[in-house]
Formats: C-alpha cells, structure tokens, sequence
C-alpha cells in the first residue's frame, strides 16, 4: 500500500502547539536529530516534530489531529532499541514518553504494579526490591531502557531463561488507539478468558496499534540468593552443548548466558573491567546463575551444573564470591552489544532456536560467515537458545555490506527457521528485520497482520513502515 503523508504546514503545527504545553515541543535541528535516532546501527531519519505529552488526553488529542490530517506518528520510548523501532522514517510527529515516567502504585496486597510508561526498567526494579518484591524482566540495556519500551517489543535479558520474558508480567494495558480513543486492554487479573486478549496482541506491537499510556505488571516474591558461576570452554560448540544437558538434568538457571572470546574480549577492553585473566586457549564462556531461598539447594544445584559443564570439557569454574565480583562479571556480559558497537560499523541478529539446537545454530552461522566473508561476534542468552549475532562491517566494502550481506542473513534466518526457530527472540522486527519477515510467515499470513493493523489504524499514521506495513 502507498504511503503518503501530510506535512506539517503551519495551519497544524498550530493547532497542534494548543494541545501541549510549549515547553514540550521540540523543532531545533539538534533535537531532532537526536530523535532520530535509536541505537540500531547508524541509521537516522529526522522528525518533523518532537512532542513530550504529559497526559493520556493530550496523546488522545495529538492521534485525534494526525489521524484527521494523515499524519505520521511515531511514540518513542528511551530510544534504546535495535531494530529501529522507534525511528521515524516517514518524519512526521515523534511522541516521546519521557514525562510519563512515574511509578503510580506499587500494590502489595496482590503483588501487582501500575506504571507509566517512561519508567526505566532498573529503577522500577530497584523500587519494587524495597518491598521484598521482583520484576524479573532485565534486557542487557535496563540502566537506560524505559518499561513501555519493553513492553512494545517484549524484551527478555538473561533473567526470561527461568522467569519469562516482559509478556509474562504484563497484567493490563491502557492505550490510545489511532483515532484518539482511550481503553484498558484487559482487567488486572493474574488470569484472564474474557474475550480476545488484547493485551497480549499490544505486547510486541512496538507501536503500530497504539500508544500505551499505563501498564499493570506482575510482580513475584524476591529470591533471597543468587549464586554465579563462570564456566570458560575450548570448545564453544561444547559450551552450547552443555546447556540443553543442564536443563536435562532438571536444573533451571536464573540465567545462562553465553559469550564466545571477541565478545569477552571486546566488552572486558571496553567495561574497564580486568579482574580475571582470559586463557589464550578459551573460545567461549557461559555466565551461569542459580536462584532461590535455600541456599543449600543453590549449593547441590551449582554442584550439579560443575559436573554437567566437566562432562563437556569446561576448564576451571570459578565462583563469583563477593557483590563485588558478580557485578563485574555481569558488567562484561551487558556490554558486550556497546563493546562491539564501538569497534565497528555492525548488525544485529536476534537468532532464536529452540535450546538444544543452538550448537547447530552457531556452527551454522560460522559456516554462512565464511561463506559470503563476514566476521560474527555471538553471544546471548544461551538458555533460552537466544544467539545475538553481531556482524562486524571491519574491512568489508560498503558493496558486499549493502548488497552480499543481506543473502548472507537470509541464510542465517532460513537456518533459524528449519530448526524451529524464528527470526527475533527480543529485538523485534521495528525496520530493520522487516524485510527478512517472509522467510517466516507465508504472504497469507502476512496479509492476516496487515488487516489486523489496518483494523487498529485504517490510515497507517502509527508508525509507518515498521513490522508489516
Ligand atoms: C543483550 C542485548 C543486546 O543481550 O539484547 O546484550
Ligand atoms: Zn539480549
């Protein structure tokens, strides 16, 4: 479907400065360049026009005057997405959710949560520990990542291996449809057979169906301890086969991540952070966390995964033993996609397989790399069979890169499909996958997503040119 959109001419701009207050409206260049941006590879495509509502009416009133005139509105929250989500490649209005960023209950009575969505995810999650309480949901990015972001892509982090990704934890919903209208998608219920849920079809519709304005989460009871664990392998196939024979043997980590040597290396120069020495001969390294309430159970479980990694040829473990030291240890794993982006033009993959194929999976990426000539970074969470796979620009010509590449992908993603798997486990699809979406879904399915958005937003001014359309 062609696609044009109204520029805003000075009749709406206008009409739209009497819908926020002045202080929330940006147009200087250097604004809007910094809007348009996210942290998905070096791409930028400028707004017309940057607003930071403060309420659900001014959202309401904002998508009731775009829709009337054809606009196109892009919401954006903390910008740190990687799959060009929030960038707005038609220009048009970018709604920033910076100002709704304020926690409006913890309740602790039904162990529940209401936010907005401009929240960032690590200080929700500090606030809700003050109650004993937890938000599992932990994307490698939660210093600066805001919970409606989260929840438009239902990002995962190491934690989703034993509790889930976002979608898990996301009770109701309140959005602005399209044309202005305000609901609450659902009821603030731990279960819920009441209709459609449309709920769960706003988690991941990274923004073309709605604006949400406030979510009720899911909160659970905080473990008490966590002990971790750093396995360092010859064989990186080993290290990722040793992760199905883990859960084989009925252990569920709270978190078993994966990080192959240029990972390690290129996170550990870029963190600063030296305080273990790397064996020449290492090829790959699993970050390996228990968690509960009976530390004597932690003991026999770390004892169990000691023998599983041993069976599959690990070197010496080592015990993270102070605060301290795990928090250094997971500095390296979290920077690692920072590390790798300041060391090279780069794209991300969001490779998902089911666990016990991931072995095949990283083979394979190797196999299709040297194929076309392209270096891969991987590392991920290797639990949930989640291998991001950064491909490094290095001295490729910009030829190979735009043209030779893309096939190199498609391979990858064919090869994520034929083993069960799909194209994004937690990225989302935003621009930048959106071509690679028919290696997974048939024409007619897609079609099926098309009328659904088209149903939600008949003018396409949400988000123009993101998923499907
Ligand atoms: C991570 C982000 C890139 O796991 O998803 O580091
Ligand atoms: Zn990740």
């Amino acid at each position: 479907m062609q696609k044009t959109y109204t520029l805003l001419n000075p009749q709406i701009l206008a009409e739209l400065t009497q819908l926020v207050d002045t202080e929330d409206i940006l147009t200087d260049i250097e604004n809007l360049e910094k809007y348009g941006r996210d942290e998905t590879e070096d791409l930028i495509y400028k707004p017309e026009i940057v607003v930071k509502p403060k309420t659900v009416e001014q959202i309401s009133n904002i998508l009731k005057l775009a829709n009337t005139h054809k606009i196109a509105v892009t919401v954006r929250g903390a910008g740190t997405g990687l799959s060009g989500g929030a960038l707005p490649i038609y220009g048009g209005i970018v709604i920033s959710m910076e100002r709704f960023n304020h926690i409006l209950q913890i309740d602790e009575r039904n162990l529940q949560a209401t936010v907005e969505p401009g929240v960032i995810n690590y200080m929700f999650q500090e606030e809700v520990k003050k109650v004993g309480l937890f938000y599992p949901p932990d994307p490698a990015s939660w210093g600066s990542c805001s919970l409606g972001g989260n929840v438009a892509h239902s990002s995962g982090g190491p934690k989703a291996v034993k509790y889930g990704t976002t979608r898990d934890y996301v009770l109701n919903i309140e959005m602005v449809l399209p044309n202005g209208d305000i609901i609450w998608t659902g009821a603030n219920t731990l279960k819920y057979s009441t209709g459609y849920n449309l709920t769960h079809l706003m988690v991941g519709s990274e923004g073309t169906l709605g604006i949400i304005t406030k979510i009720v989460f899911k909160l659970i009871p905080l473990p008490k301890h966590d002990l971790l664990m750093l396995v360092p392998f010859t064989s990186a196939e080993q290290a990722c086969e040793s992760v199905g024979a883990t859960f084989r043997a009925g252990i569920t980590p709270s978190a078993m991540e994966f990080m192959e040597r240029d990972a390690i290396d290129w996170s550990m120069k870029y963190a600063g952070e030296i305080n273990f020495s790397v064996k020449p001969e290492w090829q790959a390294l699993l970050l390996i966390e228990v968690d509960g309430n009976n530390m004597d159970v932690l003991m026999q479980d770390c004892e169990t995964i000691a023998s599983i990694m041993t069976e599959h040829g690990c070197d010496e473990i080592l015990f993270a033993d102070s605060a301290e030291q795990k928090a250094s240890l997971w500095k390296i794993r979290r920077k690692v996609g920072e590390a790798v982006k300041s060391n090279s033009i780069y794209k991300e993959e969001d490779t998902v397989v089911p666990r016990a194929e991931l072995p095949m999976l990283l083979n394979g990426v190797k196999a299709i790399g040297k194929k076309y000539g392209f270096k891969s970074v991987c590392y991920g969470h290797a639990g949930d069979g989640n291998l991001h796979v950064n491909i490094i620009k290095g001295e490729l010509s910009d030829e190979a890169w735009n043209k030779e590449l893309p096939k190199g992908i498609t391979e990858i993603f064919e090869l994520c499909k034929a083993l069960g798997g799909t194209i994004s486990g937690e990225h989302g699809i935003g621009l930048v996958q959106k071509d690679y979406l028919p290696i997974v879904f048939p024409e007619h399915q897609l079609q099926l997503m098309r009328n659904l958005k088209t149903l939600f937003d008949p003018n396409l001014i949400l988000n123009p040119g993101k998923m499907v359309f």
